[in-house]
């Protein structure tokens, strides 16, 4: 491949695209040409390298310098200044908020210095519509391995030993799926990859795909080789066009290059890969949902088992996994099981992507090793609070999940330590609230949010979601009585424990949680008419004012 003196990586994920990167990318390349550098300095549109609040961005490498909230006028300083008189533009990096100094390098900043990048190891670095930039970062050589060199069994060995967990929201362990699905008698067998990515507020997976599409075809690749399948299908939702279309590229070039496609290095093993567009449906995230969706089917969920492990797809044995976890699966090959370990808590191993969002001063996608505190994520990777604002909650796993108090700001984000306190790691979304947040409207927000997405096939779900938002619309408007509360948790409970799939059984978490932690909240809407953070319009932010019903 050519050598370039140096490349100039413009972000052009979905972020970067929307406060205005191509302008910024088109201004670039040319300053490059006028100056007649277009032979020795590459310029390359990347996938999202994660402090999306800063966007628009780019990385000029070698040096690793970052540029943030850039405009096309910046275009002539970077090119002259820079690529030709060889000073980097202090104007346009980083600020310490501390010092008000100027950082230059990316691996300098808290926002990235603290993250350990193995789903994300590509993203931000390569050109996704280019696979010789994948190649050239090890790309399709774990392929190369499990084909040429390792047996089903030692791939299912190899993801047991390395203890990744699904990174979709449930935690269950991929090794041993796949070793389910290979020992599923029935033929054909499929792949699927899970990228509805349905939560509000989480953009994990839609990265990876725009930023590294290639990292999960050659996991797929991988998985159908392991269970003994030639098709693989991912499911994405219309909503990600650019996601769709850098897939659809990936694919196209895969196929050139035979990494998809018939007898794979040789190796007498087929498989490829098609791309079935969902609607935008949560509920089709759900994984029997998924794959009648994909069936042509309404999207609902069915009773399990059957698992799809055992009849999936049509009927025949499927693995089904997340984006994410896909990701992580050449590095797994490559490194090892051991070297995966080594990362996360006992139970809880590698790495975790969370889009963080909410009232901190950096949002966008981290990744960080399991069992990172909370702490570390909220005040030195996100900055802190907004406008020095108080922290309220962290919401993690989005309408599934649970909000997390204060008091348990130093907890270490990973599956065991949430699922103590009644929260969930989930897919990756963290919003963070502060003061301003009315907790009570936020539980209302994530019940409304699953109300609406409920398919309605079972009772519990349908009516029970419904009566719960009704009372939680009841208290905001400062109508609440007292024996709400106690209505609230029987109607909750009566859901998590009847309902027919995930989204029923998991949507009470954010009431529930909220009740057990913020029930002075909820208290003071019903007893004194009065809404602290002054969100519910009807109650005002003072107690003891009656309102009229
Ligand atoms: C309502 C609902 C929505 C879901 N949405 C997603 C999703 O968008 N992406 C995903 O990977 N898993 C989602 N899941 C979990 C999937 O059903 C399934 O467990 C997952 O895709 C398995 O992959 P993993 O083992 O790699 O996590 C959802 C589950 C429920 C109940
Ligand atoms: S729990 Fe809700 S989303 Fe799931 S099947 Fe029942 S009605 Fe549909
Ligand atoms: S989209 Fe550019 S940093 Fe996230």
């Amino acid at each position: 491949m050519k050598s370039w003196r140096a490349q100039v990586l413009v972000c052009a994920g979905a972020g970067c695209v929307s406060s205005g990167c191509a302008g910024v990318y088109n201004a670039i390349v040319e300053k490059i040409k006028e100056h007649g550098l277009s032979e020795e300095v590459r310029v390359i549109e990347t996938g999202c390298l994660g402090s999306c609040n800063m966007g628009p961005l780019a990385l000029v490498n070698p040096e690793g310098i970052l540029y943030m909230k850039l405009t096309p006028a910046d275009a002539g300083d970077i090119v002259l200044q820079h690529l030709v008189q060889g000073q980097p533009v202090e104007r346009l990096m980083y600020k310490d908020p501390a010092t008000g100094k100027a950082i230059a390098k990316m691996e300098d900043i808290d926002f990235f210095k603290l993250q350990q990048k193995i789903v994300l190891r590509n993203c931000g670095l390569i050109d996704p519509k280019n696979i010789d930039d994948y190649l050239e970062r090890d790309g399709y050589k774990a392929l190369e391995k499990v084909l040429l060199n390792m047996s089903p069994e030692e791939v299912i060995e190899t993801l047991i030993n390395s203890g990744l967990r699904g990174r979709g929201g449930a935690g269950f362990p991929t090794g041993l799926k796949w070793k389910f699905t290979h020992q599923a008698a029935k033929t054909p067998k499929y792949v699927v990859c899970n990228a509805d990515e349905g939560d509000p507020g989480a953009f994990m997976d839609r990265s990876v795909i725009e930023g590294d599409p290639h990292s999960v075809l050659e996991a797929m690749a991988i998985a159908g080789y392991t269970i003994g399948a030639n098709q693989g299908y991912v499911y994405i939702r219309a909503e990600y066009p650019l996601a769709i279309e850098r897939l659809t590229w990936a694919i196209d070039q895969a196929r050139e290059r035979n990494y998809l496609g018939k007898n794979i290095f040789g190796s007498g093993f087929d498989f490829d890969i098609n791309i079935k567009i969902g609607a935008g449906a949560f509920v089709c995230g759900e994984e029997t949902a998924l794959l009648a969706s994909i069936e042509g089917k309404r999207g609902e969920p069915r009773p399990r088992p059957p698992f799809p492990a055992v009849e999936g797809l049509f009927g025949c044995p499927t693995l089904i996994n997340n984006v994410e976890t896909y990701a992580n699966i050449p590095a797994i090959i490559l490194n090892g099981a051991d070297w995966f370990a080594r990362f996360g808590t006992e139970k809880s191993k590698g790495t975790k992507v969370f889009a963080l969002a909410g009232s901190i001063e950096n949002t966008g996608l981290v990744e960080v090793p399991m069992g990172t505190p909370l702490y570390d994520l909220v005040y030195k990777i996100g900055g802190g609070l907004k406008k020095d604002k108080k922290f309220k909650a962290a919401q993690t796993g989005g309408p599934s999940g649970g909000c997390i108090p204060e008091k348990y700001i130093n907890i270490p984000v990973d599956y065991e330590s949430l699922a103590q306190i009644g929260a969930i790691v989930g897919s990756g979304g963290l919003i963070i609230t502060d003061e301003d947040t009315c907790i009570v409207d936020f539980a209302r927000f994530f019940m409304e949010f699953t109300q609406n997405e409920s398919c309605g096939k079972c009772p519990p779900c349908r009516i029970g979601t419904k009566r719960i938002l009704e009372i939680l619309i009841r208290i905001t408007q400062g109508r609440g009585k007292e024996e709400d509360l106690d209505r609230l948790r029987e109607l909750c409970y009566n859901i998590k424990d009847t309902a027919l799939c995930g989204l029923g059984q998991t949507a009470p978490n954010p009431v529930l949680t909220t009740l057990k932690y913020f029930e002075d909240e909820y208290l003071e809407h019903i007893r004194d008419k009065r809404c602290r953070a002054n969100v519910c319009k009807r109650l005002t932010k003072k107690a003891g004012v009656k309102i009229s019903n």
